[in-house]
């Protein structure tokens, strides 16, 4: 593990073309799908960071078969649906978030016993939003205090259909939910009042799960699932992650000269919000060769240097890109003119708390950013370099504040040394290096 600060520089343009690894939310759903339905799925450009080796793992120790062929591909043969088993020892999720709650779900259907555990980024995580369905369903949990890890989930057979109206819009308790109603008797919905990823929905389709998404009345989204589903083997194409371009599109955007194309990426629209914000702020991004990969949109994106101006970034459609708000705050730090965020208390409960992080790095870079309590207000330098600093910026174990600064030192006079680069691991292996290959670095 490399805890060294690393140094990141102005180094000129980024150039050329760029493949970036496989979606993460994805590849995490691939990988159970395919462990309970019956018969061999095969699954390509599965993202090989350590979020998913810990689903994938936990799933070796439920009994699924997963293996990495030579040409890349993965294979699983699953154990159907009910058909999880009792796992030897402690589950470890390291500091996948996603992990741990779609397990949970799995688990709370299931005649096993599992206990959950993870690094100290995780184990402040809430996990109280997805612990409260799941005893509505009949699950067993015990967790440390404030909904914490480490977690016990004692499984029941058969669990109870629960209609569930999501308090918090997280597509990760929708989908423990709905992972949860696989294997239960009769039809477990989940409503939710405001749209959140919906790869779950898609990839359930997929695989055959008997699920529907309709509109009530309010225009809430109500997704229903009929259980003791049989999930049929697929072949999946996971898409390149959009959270990952966006690395790489703000880095194009800030840094004077650059012209990338990045190939592959997934365009759902409930994960697509930063492309039409930073096009909204004169970002010169455009979409070509449109087209569906394993049941996804997937588009190439064309990037060139641009001067971007401040934006008020409306709440509304801060789900779609939820995980894009640490990037979107270095493009606004080398904006003209300010940018207002709002309605983002889930940043203060990701793999850190993204607004304190982000505000006191990007003030420690020699930007001027506020911090309200929902949100960072940003006065950018219309385009000029920021000081940077020769302090390491602090991480908090958090792979996206890591790399928004590596991104953000690219056009910092002094640079900037991030404290730790590991946490990138857990999404984004090679980063550093495809960073560095576009023309930038020390
Ligand atoms: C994810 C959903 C999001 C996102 C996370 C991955 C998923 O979390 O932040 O990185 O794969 O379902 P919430 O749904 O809890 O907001």
């Amino acid at each position: 593990m490399t805890t060294a600060p690393t140094r990141f520089a102005p180094r000129g343009p980024l150039t050329g073309t760029i493949s970036v690894p496989g979606d993460k939310s994805i590849s995490h759903r691939a990988l159970m799908l395919s462990a309970l339905a019956i018969g061999e799925s095969r699954i390509e450009g599965l993202l090989e960071g350590e979020d998913v080796l810990a689903t994938a793992a936990a799933m070796r120790a439920m009994g699924a078969d997963i293996e990495r062929g030579g040409d890349g591909a993965w294979t699983v043969h699953g154990v159907g649906v009910g058909g999880l088993m009792q796992p030897a020892g402690a589950l470890d999720m390291g500091n996948s978030g996603t992990s741990t709650r779609l397990l949970m779900g799995l688990v709370a259907s299931h005649a096993i016993t599992c206990t959950f555990t993870g690094d100290a980024s995780l184990s402040h995580r809430p996990m109280g939003r997805v612990i409260d369905p799941l005893r509505l369903m009949g699950a067993d949990i015990s967790a440390s205090p404030g909904g914490t890890l480490p977690a016990m989930v004692r499984g029941i057979v058969p669990a109870i259909p629960i209609e569930y109206r999501l308090p918090v819009a997280s597509a990760q308790v929708k989908s423990a939910v709905l992972l949860a109603g696989l294997n239960t008797p009769g039809i477990t919905r989940v409503i939710e009042p405001v749209a959140t990823r919906d790869h779950s929905e898609r990839m359930l389709k997929g695989f055959g799960a008997d699920i529907s998404v309709e509109r009530d009345t309010d225009g809430a989204r109500v997704i229903s699932i009929t259980g003791e589903a049989d999930l049929q083997p697929q072949d999946i194409a996971v898409p390149g992650d959009p959270s990952s371009a966006a690395f790489f599109i703000v880095a194009a955007l800030i840094v004077p000269g650059s012209d990338v194309t990045l190939t592959g990426i997934g365009m759902n629209p409930t994960r697509a919000g930063l492309i039409g914000v930073l096009q909204g702020m004169g970002g010169a991004i455009e979409m070509s060769n449109e087209r569906e990969v394993g049941g996804e949109p997937v588009a190439d994106l064309h990037v060139r240097h641009s001067a971007l101006t401040g934006i008020d970034v409306p709440p509304d459609i801060a789900p779609s890109m939820i995980d894009e708000f640490p990037a979107l705050f270095v493009a606004a730090a080398f904006a003209h003119g300010r940018t207002r965020t709002s309605g983002l208390d889930e940043l203060r409960v990701k793999e850190s708390d993204r607004l304190a992080v982000m505000a006191a790095g990007l003030a420690e870079i020699g930007a001027r950013a506020e911090e309200a309590a929902d949100g960072l207000v940003i006065d950018g330098t219309g385009g000029d370099m920021l000081p940077g600093s020769c302090h390491p910026v602090a991480s908090a174990l958090d792979h996206r504040i890591a790399m928004s600064f590596a991104v953000a030192g690219l056009h910092c006079r002094d640079g900037i040394e991030v404290d730790d680069m590991h946490p990138v691991q857990t999404s984004f292996p090679g980063f550093e290096a495809m960073l560095r290959r576009a023309g930038a670095g020390a």
